[in-house]
């Protein structure tokens, strides 16, 4: 044998024992995964844990379809369960152009026979009244063309904030709640909540829930941060870059972030009752000059002194989808986390995490606010996390980017 032919061999050898330890871990990981998965899908709660008051607000905005389909059908089946003497239903519709004030009105009028307290708001005032009104107050901004425009952001925290005024009215007159449940136009189950609200045994600053639009893709990475505060580094299982939240991911276990807000959340009611009470806001005007933005729905995880003495944690086992479709597709467990999905998912994790670059990105964040900061001793900002290189501004029909 030549020196070169024996070389080869070796290598060959050596290849072939890379490829078969490789291929056993990859099983062997695969199962474990999935065993997890199966045990954990095979719980169904139908009713809620704990005895809890608990306060739902929602925001609405063009969105009759799915309220018809499903979401007014789900909420009353939920606040029934709950029991009347147990809710209260916060409803904030702002200017929709189709009929959801129609959808809203026939939810009302069913509660009504239950006898749930709520308070359903049909404001007329529209996203073309809004960016029509005289430029004045915070919210507005300057853009590169040297417009001045309404912002995105502090207009949802205006309207978001609006869906708690009821729940300040209620507790001066010592009516409390122990947790307030946001909710999207989602496609959920009265299970959902349920499991929800019982996350971590109930233990939580925040619990949210995973959403779906076009699955296996999750929808709202605006407000998502893994323990590390880093945005998720793939849009499919198991999302995170941070060891932490992928390793509770993989478990299916509830998933330690520093923000989330994907579909439905529920938070302790007390922060927001405190003096100063929690609310929704944006990032300063002169801040988002800058080309920089921030979500409400992160923001607020960053002003809430719960998030880390209880922990914001994602659970994966409610899944919702914002149409039947996407519901039904992430539904039961297995259909949406095959073994070809997982074996797929960690392994473009892994290589994903080898070729970051995001802290580029995060670099030019960080020195734009630096340099903001220095500007000002009163400029602070505390919800870096949820920062990122955008500018959004409201539009007739939606909002744009500039
Ligand atoms: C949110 O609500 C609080 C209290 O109601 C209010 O003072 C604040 O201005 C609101 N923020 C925005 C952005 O509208
Ligand atoms: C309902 O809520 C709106 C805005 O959130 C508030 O202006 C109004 O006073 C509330 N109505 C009642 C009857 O409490």
């Amino acid at each position: 044998m030549t020196l070169l032919s024996a070389r080869r061999a070796l290598r060959y050898r050596i290849a072939r024992a890379l490829a078969l330890i490789f291929i056993s871990w990859s099983l062997i990981e695969l199962h474990f995964i999935q065993q997890r998965i199966r045990e954990a899908g095979s719980i169904q709660r139908d009713k809620p844990a704990r005895k809890e008051r608990i306060y739902i607000a929602s925001v609405n905005w063009n969105n009759e379809q799915v309220l018809r389909s499903h979401w007014n059908k789900a909420l009353y089946t939920l606040v029934s369960e709950l029991g009347a003497e147990n809710v209260f239903v916060s409803i904030y519709e702002s200017g929709s152009y189709d009929n959801t004030k129609g959808a809203l009105r026939e939810l009302d009028w069913q509660l009504d026979k239950l006898g749930i307290p709520r308070n359903i708001t049909l404001s007329p005032v529209t996203h073309q009244d809004e960016i029509a009104a005289p430029a004045k107050g915070e919210g507005w901004i300057t853009t590169p063309k040297g417009n001045t425009q309404l912002r995105r952001i502090p207009y949802l925290a205006r309207i978001r904030n609006l869906s708690l005024l009821p729940l300040q009215d209620l507790a001066r007159k010592g009516i409390t709640f122990d947790k307030i449940l946001f909710l999207n136009d989602v496609v959920f189950t009265p299970g959902d909540v349920f499991e929800l609200l019982d996350t971590n045994k109930g233990d939580y600053g925040a619990a949210c829930s995973l959403d779906f639009s076009k699955p296996p893709h999750y929808y709202d990475t605006f407000a998502l941060r893994d323990s590390k505060g880093h945005e998720a580094i793939m849009q499919t299982w198991p999302y995170f870059s941070s060891q932490a939240s992928r390793s509770a991911m993989k478990h299916m276990a509830p998933v330690p972030v520093t923000s989330c807000w994907n579909g439905m959340v529920a938070m302790p009611a007390k922060p927001f009752i405190d003096h100063p009470p929690l609310r929704f806001r944006g990032i300063p005007d002169s801040l988002a000059q800058r080309h920089l933005e921030g979500s409400e729905c992160c923001l607020i995880h960053a002003d809430n002194p719960l998030s880390t003495e209880k922990g914001v944690f994602l659970n994966p086992l409610v899944r919702v989808g914002y149409n039947g479709a996407a519901y039904a597709a992430v539904h039961p467990i297995m259909d949406w986390l095959s073994a070809w999905r997982v074996f797929q998912g960690v392994w473009t994790n892994r290589l994903r995490r080898l070729g970051d670059t995001s802290w580029l990105k995060a670099k030019t964040i960080r020195r734009r606010i630096d340099r903001w900061e220095a500007l000002d001793t009163k400029h602070r900002e505390d919800g870096q996390i949820c920062i990122i290189d955008e500018m959004q501004i409201l539009h007739r029909y939606g909002w744009i980017h500039v």
